[in-house]
């Protein structure tokens, strides 16, 4: 993909956006826009440093358990503590629209978070995902592997102008019930639609055997080698957009498996499984206010249960949030 026809695509994308896009009611107003979804090339790269670099980036996202899991060789290389791979979730190495895709990120930040209270850099996000999606922990901070990962995510960002929203980043936003989601009916939708894979223990399917750094087939959706209680994953809202746009695999957003309904269902089965725990989670979102209204562990700003939390319905909790807002600002 040469860079001058990224730009000027990307051009079209934010100023036709009506012409080619293909507005889809499940996917939120803000980012309904998606319409050509722009891959740089990373087979146009030469074998210099720079090009060398942003390939064992790839590779890092790609194959993350046989490079830096829990069962490589040299136990200083262990940084992952499950063996996942970022890919696992952010589908063909960050690549896929509303497959939580890495493309626009890297122009996104350094931006102010609410889980820490204060702006992050790039790296900070990425360390987050260490050592929650992948229960692990941090990358050395300017360390080979973490210069990798952000070189391919600034190559993934070719063409992305700073601060400009990303249409197809995330995993969509579909409407919300208005029941709480459901652990038991989502169970069966588990296993007539997921279990042929994940297994009917939820716990995958490894590609060779435990100790041998492969990695899975299919992932685990949870027991101990999965992500743990404070991952993105584990929150309701981004699970069911992630499944109704990526599950079972080879589903794109265009044209999603799974109802809406049996989506946030199934995610809600997910969700009541258990998984390692992360320490120290209660220090999260030093502003409770800010806290987004699916996060399944408190304290919390407001008095609805960890139940309504975990399952929903989150509009209520959304508009008792904001009167507290409005109180404390003395509106
Ligand atoms: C178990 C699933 C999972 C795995 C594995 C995972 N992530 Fe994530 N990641 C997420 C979710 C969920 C989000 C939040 C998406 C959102 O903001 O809606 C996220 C967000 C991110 C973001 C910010 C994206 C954005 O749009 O702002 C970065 C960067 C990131 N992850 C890097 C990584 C890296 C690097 C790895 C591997 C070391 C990894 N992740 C592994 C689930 C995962
Ligand atoms: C055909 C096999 C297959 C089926 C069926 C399938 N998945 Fe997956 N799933 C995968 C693969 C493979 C990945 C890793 C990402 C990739 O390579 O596309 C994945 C990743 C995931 C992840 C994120 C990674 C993790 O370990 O948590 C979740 C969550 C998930 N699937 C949920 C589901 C749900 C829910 C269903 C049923 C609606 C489902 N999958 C059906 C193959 C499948």
């Amino acid at each position: 993909m040469k860079l001058k026809r990224i730009a000027a695509a990307v051009l079209i994308m934010s100023a036709a956006a009506e012409v080619c896009g293909e507005v889809k009611p499940t996917i939120a107003a803000s980012t309904a826009t998606a319409s050509q979804w722009i891959v740089p090339d990373i087979d146009k790269l030469p074998d210099d440093n720079w090009g060398r670099t942003v390939r064992y980036g790839r590779d890092l996202i790609a194959k993350t358990a046989s490079l830096i899991g829990p069962e490589v060789k040299d136990p200083a290389r262990r940084f992952a503590g499950n063996n996942l791979n970022c890919q696992s979730c952010h589908i063909n190495a960050g690549t896929q629209e509303y497959g939580i895709p890495f493309i626009g990120v890297f122009a996104d930040f350094p931006k102010y978070r609410a889980r820490s209270g204060a702006v992050g850099t790039i790296e900070d996000r990425l360390q987050g995902c260490m050592e929650r999606s992948m229960n692990g922990k941090p990358l050395p901070a300017n360390g080979p592997e973490m210069i990798a990962i952000v070189s391919y995510m600034k190559f993934l960002s070719t063409g992305r102008p700073i601060g400009e929203p990303t249409p197809g980043r995330r995993a969509g936003a579909m409407p919300e019930l208005d029941r709480a989601a459901d652990p038991v009916r989502g169970r069966k939708i588990f296993e007539n639609n997921c279990a042929a894979c994940h297994g009917a223990d939820g716990l995958g399917q490894r590609v060779g055997s435990i100790g041998d750094a492969k990695g899975y087939v299919f992932p685990p959706l949870w027991g101990p080698d999965s992500f743990n209680d404070g991952a993105g994953m584990n929150t309701l809202i981004d699970a069911a957009n992630f499944i109704h746009s990526n599950m079972p695999q080879g589903t794109t957003w265009q044209s999603p498996s799974l109802s809406p309904e049996d989506a946030w269902d199934v995610a809600a089965y997910i969700e009541s499984q258990p998984r390692p725990k992360k320490a120290n989670l209660e220090k999260d979102f030093p502003n409770k206010l800010e806290k987004p209204v699916d996060e399944p562990y408190g304290p919390f700003a407001d008095d609805f249960s960890l139940e309504q939390h975990k399952f929903g319905p989150f509009a209520p909790i959304r508009a008792a949030v904001k009167k507290l807002r409005q109180k404390q600002r003395g509106q």
